[in-house]
């Protein structure tokens, strides 16, 4: 049965329903405490005061992708719309999507944003490659950086978490020896310096990404790892509001599961970092030597299904994945601050098209759910998997 009145309802039910009034407050427009400034202290977990947003674009989106299922999975769907997640500006044109989602932000909800425009984007694969090209530095500053920064402090009220780069800094350690990777180094490190500096607002709370433990965890990465992203924290002058790292952002590791995933593979005695959940620990310790904050938040939007992947590194719309814990700063570790989602799970990582420019070999594996279409944009059949097979489920 397709797109039934009570599928919609259901939907429309659950997506306006009042706010608990313990966890929430008014929507802004109404509230008092929106009317004074946000400051956010970064030597402190800022997500036991504040919920991460359900922004208005993945509603949307979900919104559109109730009106073909049946009733009971659109039932479920419609709950998927009020888990909070980031909203990522991944172009110039994008940043037109900020203003509108800070509208309905309640008083005490944090908007979560992913800045991810860099020149010479996701050097070590085709999927995410960008608008910018290597050498654009003084465009993303100018056109990219610049504009995000007037907006956030036009709105001195509300609360911003923001996620500085996925992939970027990692690339610079483990894969510069790509001539890719090589031509975008100079670009990413002169990019999110700026970056950091220039979003070091009172209202702003940031977060370096660092792959996961199965990227930056192996044991001759930790370290360079750490002080790639202490080197940029240190370019961008200290920033006050950086509180540390994001970590399996888009990824699929399991937080604490033990023996992990991986550590039966023959190289698994050159990890420690088997789960996140250790990866913070040891990643966080590294940064503490080399003298960056190091608490985290850790992208547990699509991880509640393991055993998918054929390799550790496999990427791409990982098949029979499934919506992970929700949003929450009870992670039962210090140096974790929170669980969020990130990546918006229904958007596809990358095209299955192997006739597409950004067509990248991981999207055609047979780990891969197929067919997919181009990253970032709705995959209709993925997110009623990644539904169906949620841990917990809706
Ligand atoms: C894509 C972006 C998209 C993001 C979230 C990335 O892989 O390159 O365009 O906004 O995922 O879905």
């Amino acid at each position: 049965m397709k797109f039934t009145q009570s599928a919609v309802l259901a939907f429309a039910a659950t997506a306006v329903a009042a706010p608990s009034s313990t966890t929430r407050e008014k929507p802004r427009a109404a509230a008092a405490a929106c009317s004074s400034a946000v400051s956010l202290d970064a030597s402190t977990n800022i997500w036991k005061k504040y919920t991460l947003h359900a922004n208005n674009f993945y509603k949307a989106e979900i919104e559109e992708a109730v009106k073909t299922m049946d009733a009971d999975l659109a039932a479920q769907a419609a709950k998927v719309a009020n888990v909070g997640s980031f909203l990522w500006i991944d172009t110039i044109d994008n940043i037109a999507k900020v203003e509108p989602a800070i509208a309905d932000v309640p008083c005490n909800d944090i908007l979560g944003l992913v800045i991810y425009d860099l020149p010479g984007r996701d050097c070590a694969a085709k999927a995410s490659n960008g608008e910018l090209k290597v050498g654009e530095v003084s465009k993303y500053k100018s056109q990219y950086i610049d504009p995000i920064v007037k907006i956030l402090k036009a709105h001195p009220n509300t609360a911003f978490a923001l996620i500085i780069e996925p992939d970027s800094l990692p690339n610079l350690v483990t894969n510069s020896d790509l001539q890719t990777c090589k031509d975008s180094a100079a670009g990413y490190r002169d990019g999110v310096a700026y970056a950091l500096k220039n979003l070091n607002l009172p209202n702003v709370i940031m977060y370096i990404d660092a792959g996961h433990g199965g990227w930056l965890g192996w044991d001759a990465n930790l370290k360079p790892g750490a002080q790639e992203l202490a080197k940029a924290y240190t370019a961008a002058g200290k920033p006050k509001q950086v509180r540390g790292i994001a970590t399996n952002v888009a990824g699929w590791n399991s937080w604490d599961q033990s023996p992990g995933e991986f550590s039966k593979a023959s190289d698994a005695k050159y990890n420690k970092c088997q789960n996140e959940k250790i990866y913070v620990t040891e990643f966080g310790a590294a940064l503490k030597t080399a003298g960056m904050p190091n608490h985290a938040i850790v992208d547990t939007g699509r991880n509640g299904v393991t055993g998918l992947r054929e390799e550790w590194g496999n990427w791409c719309n990982v098949k029979g994945a499934g919506f992970g814990v929700r949003p929450t700063s009870t992670t039962g570790t210090e140096l974790a601050d929170a669980f969020v989602w990130v990546k918006p799970g229904g958007e596809s990582d990358g095209t299955s098209d192997s006739s597409a420019t950004r067509y990248d070999s991981f999207c055609g594996k047979s780990d891969a759910y197929q067919p997919s279409p181009e990253a970032g944009t709705w995959n209709q059949a993925y997110f009623e998997d990644l539904l169906r097979n949620a841990k917990p489920q809706f």
